[in-house]
């Protein structure tokens, strides 16, 4: 079985004598905005997946059930990656998809002509 520890990656070691590998806060701060954002991304999905469920479009729901999946894996990547790195993981407050977005993305996907 390989060894599936992250190598380290030269050039984003930090600075602050903490340890060999360990990332700087810098990095740690861009990794956490970053996997909030993938969180959100998650929800923003998931929000979309929950109208479609509420007017029958169950194929579409599921459809957007996967993409709010996929979004999770990529924020564990980043949460399990900061982690390996001995960077400490911040939880964010995430915030609720604006209805704005859901109604033009979920039109994005039922009737594509509306959109320019
Ligand atoms: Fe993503």
């Amino acid at each position: 079985m390989e060894n599936e520890q992250t190598p380290p990656i030269q050039g984003s070691i930090g600075q602050t004598g903490a340890g060999v590998g360990m990332i700087g806060s810098k990095v740690e701060g861009a990794l956490n905005e970053q996997m909030k954002k993938e969180f959100y991304s998650s929800y923003l999905y998931l929000s979309m997946a929950a109208h479609f469920e509420s007017i029958n479009l169950k194929g579409f729901a599921n459809w957007m059930k996967i993409q709010a999946n996929e979004e999770t894996k990529h924020a564990m990547k980043i949460y399990n990656y900061t982690l390996e790195r001995g960077g400490k993981v911040v939880f964010q407050r995430i915030d609720a998809p604006a209805r704005q977005c859901q109604d033009s993305c979920i039109r994005r996907y039922t009737r594509p002509e509306s959109n320019p």
